[in-house]
């Protein structure tokens, strides 16, 4: 009796296991087909002038965030950065970078926010990534944006130059950048 409810609820289990993995593989099967789909027919739309949807650009900003953390464990950042550090950094961002992520009191160039994702300001980037993930994301650039990886055409000496000058941006007011910038091109026209 007890033999043949055991082989009973054996059998049920192996029916709903069944079940299970069929239906596993028909999403599968149907998530492959609206993929190939998709590619084939054109149906994202890939213009910069529609933005990402929230999920996709919530998807894409995360999946680069943790991509960033997993990828920078074994960059030491350096103890501290010194003046001529930052002021070595300040002049590489005004010339590579302030174009596409503006300063404090300055606007991206207009032609920068037609980008997708557009640029964000880096103003307080600092507080969100530590300094060895800036140097990740700064070295190694980011698929499918128009971040650039630096590394390629920077030394790592000037890589940490622009992860000073992120570092000290947070308490750089608009009057000191303005200062700043007049200072080291006195052509330089305010926004
Ligand atoms: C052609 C435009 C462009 C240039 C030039 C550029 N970036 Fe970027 N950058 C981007 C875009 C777009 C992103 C957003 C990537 C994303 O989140 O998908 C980004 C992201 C970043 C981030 C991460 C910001 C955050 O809070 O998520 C930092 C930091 C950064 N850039 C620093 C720099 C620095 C420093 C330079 C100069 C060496 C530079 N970028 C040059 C386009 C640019």
């Amino acid at each position: 009796m007890l033999a043949a409810a055991r082989a009973y609820v054996a059998a049920r289990w192996r029916g709903l296991a069944g079940a299970f993995a069929a239906g596993v593989a028909a999403v599968g099967v149907v998530g492959g087909v609206l993929g190939l789909a998709t590619v084939a027919f054109g149906l994202y739309d890939t213009t910069a002038t529609n933005p990402h949807g929230r999920v996709a650009a919530w998807a894409l900003h995360h999946t680069f965030i943790n991509s960033v953390r997993r990828r920078s464990g074994d960059v030491a950042g350096p103890p501290g950065f010194t003046a001529a550090q930052v002021a070595a950094g300040f002049d590489q961002y005004a010339a590579d970078c302030a174009m596409c992520h503006g300063g404090p009191g300055v606007d991206r160039a207009r032609w920068v926010r037609q980008l997708e994702p557009s640029p964000p300001f880096v103003i307080d980037s600092a507080r969100q990534f530590t300094p060895a993930q800036l140097f990740v994301i700064l070295r190694d650039g980011v698929k499918m944006s128009a971040m650039p990886a630096w590394g390629e055409t920077r030394t790592t000496a000037e890589l940490w130059n622009y992860v000073a000058f992120l570092e000290a941006l947070p308490r750089i007011s608009p009057a000191e950048y303005a200062a700043m910038r007049h200072a080291r091109d006195p052509a330089e026209r305010e926004h």
